[in-house]
């Protein structure tokens, strides 16, 4: 059964929506009332569908690199458990952390995520909010003794307010220039110049980091006067990994193929997706996590 809890930051008036499927973030309202997440009036809150909206996560792969493997992995997919004790509500800050134990993901996992006795993994999902930001780590846990490889990413939809996601002055992402992108939509590589990215079409990129830069660190321009401040970092046993940033709006065309997406929310929303993308290992015994932190400026 479905359930959506909700965190409240009592000192800041602050709070989130989490639903159990998929631990998806589906609401961030800073302490003055402002919505940070877009979640699409068609979104599936059944289970029978990824929610089209908020955070979902991504792991164990992003995409679907092999048709065994379901798209964007299995944490979607399936029902994650709160865990009480980790519930806090202090004058900092208030937040939660949901669980989900790879040998309880019922939902199709693929490939060798199957083979139960040989991999187990745990994973931790921390969302932690105040009056102005939003903090939220993955983590997993690799509790078996064999290594496997991964990919993570925390797919956030941002809210962009007065449908002005198509105007550049208004919607942007700075802070990726000098990265190497891989544009699934015109089939090309290329390095991003000084311009903001904006999205003027279809939208589906891959930004990866120039050698030396390990951290995202964008500013995003979410409507008239208002920006986000996103930073996100990634670690394996505490040692920094590169992260990637995605960014994905599905522009006319794509919209109107999505069953669960609005035809014309495309105007409302961009996804700028922080992610370890580059092939990691996790020895048994290891833990990675991906946070980000989104400032709402
Ligand atoms: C993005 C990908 O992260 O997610 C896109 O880069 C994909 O290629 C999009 O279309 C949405 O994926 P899904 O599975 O939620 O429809």
């Amino acid at each position: 059964m479905s359930n959506i809890r909700i965190v409240t930051h009592s000192a800041s008036g602050a709070s989130c929506k989490i639903h159990d499927f998929g631990a998806c973030l589906i609401s961030y309202q800073t302490g003055a009332g402002r919505e940070c997440l877009f979640v699409s009036r068609d979104a599936k809150m059944d289970g029978s569908k990824a929610i089209r909206g908020g955070v979902p996560l991504v792991f164990p792969q992003f995409g679907q690199p092999d048709k065994s493997m379901p798209q964007h992995g299995f944490l979607r997919t399936n029902y994650w458990t709160v865990d009480e004790s980790s519930a806090f509500d202090t004058k900092e800050s208030a937040g939660i952390t949901y669980t989900l134990q790879l040998k309880d993901a019922k939902a199709a996992r693929g490939g060798i995520w199957d083979e139960q006795t040989m991999f187990d993994c745990t994973c931790l999902y921390h969302v932690m909010i105040d009056g102005t930001k939003l903090t939220t780590t993955l983590e997993i846990q690799n509790t078996s003794t064999k290594r496997f490889f991964f990919q993570a990413l925390l797919h956030t939809y941002y809210f962009v307010d007065g449908k002005q996601a198509m105007d550049g002055s208004k919607c942007y992402v700075k802070g990726l220039e000098g990265y190497s992108v891989i544009d699934k939509v015109s089939n090309t590589e290329y390095i991003s110049g000084s311009d903001p990215t904006t999205i003027q079409g279809e939208t589906d990129r891959v930004y990866n980091p120039p050698v030396g830069k390990d951290m995202v660190e964008v500013t995003i321009g979410v409507g008239k006067g208002k920006e986000l401040k996103l930073t996100a970092v990634g670690t394996v046993d505490g040692k920094k990994k590169p992260v990637s940033c995605v960014v994905w709006n599905p522009y006319i065309e794509k919209a109107r193929g999505l069953s669960d997406f609005g035809d014309d929310q495309y105007q409302e929303m961009i996804c700028v997706e922080p992610g370890i993308l580059g092939e990691t290992q996790l020895e048994g015994g290891s833990v990675s996590k991906l946070t980000q932190v989104v400032e709402m400026l």
